[in-house]
């Protein structure tokens, strides 16, 4: 029996009463960024276009649709940290959102405690169960296919330093879904928690 499907070419349009993209393509882990100013201004703001990407050394990355204050920070300043969202941040996180000027502090404007970071001068979010210390490897502009460079940029960091709230271990082993992470699902206002009642687990073919 074959499915019935709604076929479209991005390039002209959904056809659908709402983008289904970032539905199909979700949930998306939050890559909730902070950093700092060359001036000393803290900045922290949610990227749901976030993942890890390397294992050893572990490289991360996050798009910016558009040249924002933190791809600004981090291009200057070739920092920045990672800092987990869980369901206890969750509206702190989407505070953190709002587009305000580079002199607006992020980490006051959402009601956040700063932690000083090891290695790094951009502060960690206190609140956050894990915070990953990072240092810029490529900023990349995206282009279409016919390599035409588009305004959204790539930024790739490696994490240097990492911090795991000891609360989150279990005999040494990290627990996902005892932090509850959120993750971005489509339309407007969608997100997933990520408890452990949502683990299977399946080994690899060897
Ligand atoms: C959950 C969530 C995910 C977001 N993901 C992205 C993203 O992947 N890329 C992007 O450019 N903006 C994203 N935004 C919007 C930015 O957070 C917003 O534009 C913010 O003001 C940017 O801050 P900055 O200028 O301080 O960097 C997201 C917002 C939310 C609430």
């Amino acid at each position: 029996m074959s499915a019935d499907y709604h076929f479209y070419e991005p390039a002209t349009g959904h056809g659908l009463p709402h983008d289904p993209l970032n539905a199909i393509v979700g949930p998306r882990p939050i890559g909730w960024i902070s950093t700092v100013s060359t001036g000393g201004v803290r900045n922290l703001a949610p990227y749901s276009f976030f993942n890890l990407f390397n294992y050893r050394p572990p490289i991360l990355g996050f798009a910016s649709i558009g040249w924002k204050d933190s791809v600004a920070n981090i291009a200057d300043t070739g920092e920045f940290v990672w800092n987990l969202a869980t369901r206890r941040q969750a509206e702190a996180m989407n505070a953190s959102a709002a587009m305000v000027s580079p002199e607006v502090d992020e980490f006051a404007l959402a009601g956040l405690a700063a932690l000083p970071s090891r290695l790094v001068r951009p502060d960690r979010v206190a609140e956050s169960p894990a915070q990953f210390e990072c240092r810029l490897t490529q900023l990349i502009r995206l282009e279409t296919k016919d390599a035409e460079p588009i305004d959204s940029w790539l930024v790739l960091g490696e994490a240097i330093g990492i911090h795991i709230d000891s609360a989150m271990l279990e005999d040494g082993a990290y627990q996902t879904g005892r932090a509850g992470p959120i993750l971005r699902g489509g339309g407007p206002a969608d997100y997933f928690e990520i408890g452990q009642a949502a683990l299977f687990r399946m080994e690899r073919p060897r």
